[in-house]
């Protein structure tokens, strides 16, 4: 299965992914990288992982549909089977999202439902809550409201900031994401008519 991850910034997950995949027993292979932005700090980890990296800037297309249309060309050039989103900073059309509908799937900093969209830790810590997490979803239409695959919970503690909760929920991504990729990789988790099936019960 050759995978391609979306990037807009440092690439973090990226790398989790591509370590994971490499490891050994992983039924996938990171075969692409693209990145919205030419300045993406990933891209170079990326190139230094010896991964084959592609930029389609957003602002050298007229429309979105126009960029999409060649994201999905560069995807297709190199037989890509399923996409990972991590940090990747743009709100795809319909059109995208349904082509790869059940073969796309994302990585969000927050238990969803809650805290859809952005600053998902700054508003976690308004409301007091004390447990917090990460999810990876398919992609649907609606942003971050795609059917769950994986979720992983962190307690908030006394004194937690932005920054110090967004530490202990990455690290918790970059254990999630490849295992959910691993999911939709071997079938173990499906989408089926709007929702994930897993084949194995647990
Ligand atoms: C992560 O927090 C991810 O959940 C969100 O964007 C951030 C990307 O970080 N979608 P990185 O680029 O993977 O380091």
């Amino acid at each position: 299965r050759r995978v391609a991850i979306l990037i807009s910034g440092r690439g973090s997950n990226m790398v989790s992914l591509i370590e994971a995949a490499r490891a050994g027993a992983f039924p996938a292979e990171i075969a692409l990288v693209v990145s919205n932005r030419p300045d993406a700090a990933g891209l170079d980890r990326a190139r230094e992982a010896g991964i084959a990296t592609c930029v389609i800037d957003h602002k050298a297309h007229p429309t979105r549909e126009d960029f999409e249309h060649a994201m999905d060309a560069a995807l297709a050039s190199r037989g890509i089977a399923f996409i990972c989103l991590a940090g990747f900073m743009r709100v795809l059309t319909d059109w995208f999202v349904e082509r790869w509908a059940g073969r796309m799937i994302n990585i969000h900093p927050s238990l969803l439902p809650l805290y859809r969209g952005t600053h998902t830790h700054r508003r976690a810590l308004a409301d007091g809550v004390l447990v917090h997490g990460c999810t990876v979803h398919f992609v649907v239409p609606e942003l971050d409201a795609g059917p769950i695959i994986a979720q992983a919970a962190v307690p908030v503690v006394p004194g937690d900031t932005e920054e110090s909760l967004a530490t202990r929920v990455i690290v918790q991504e970059h254990r999630l994401y490849p295992q959910a990729l691993r999911m939709i990789c071997d079938g173990t988790a499906r989408l089926e008519t709007g929702r994930v099936v897993f084949s194995r019960p647990w």
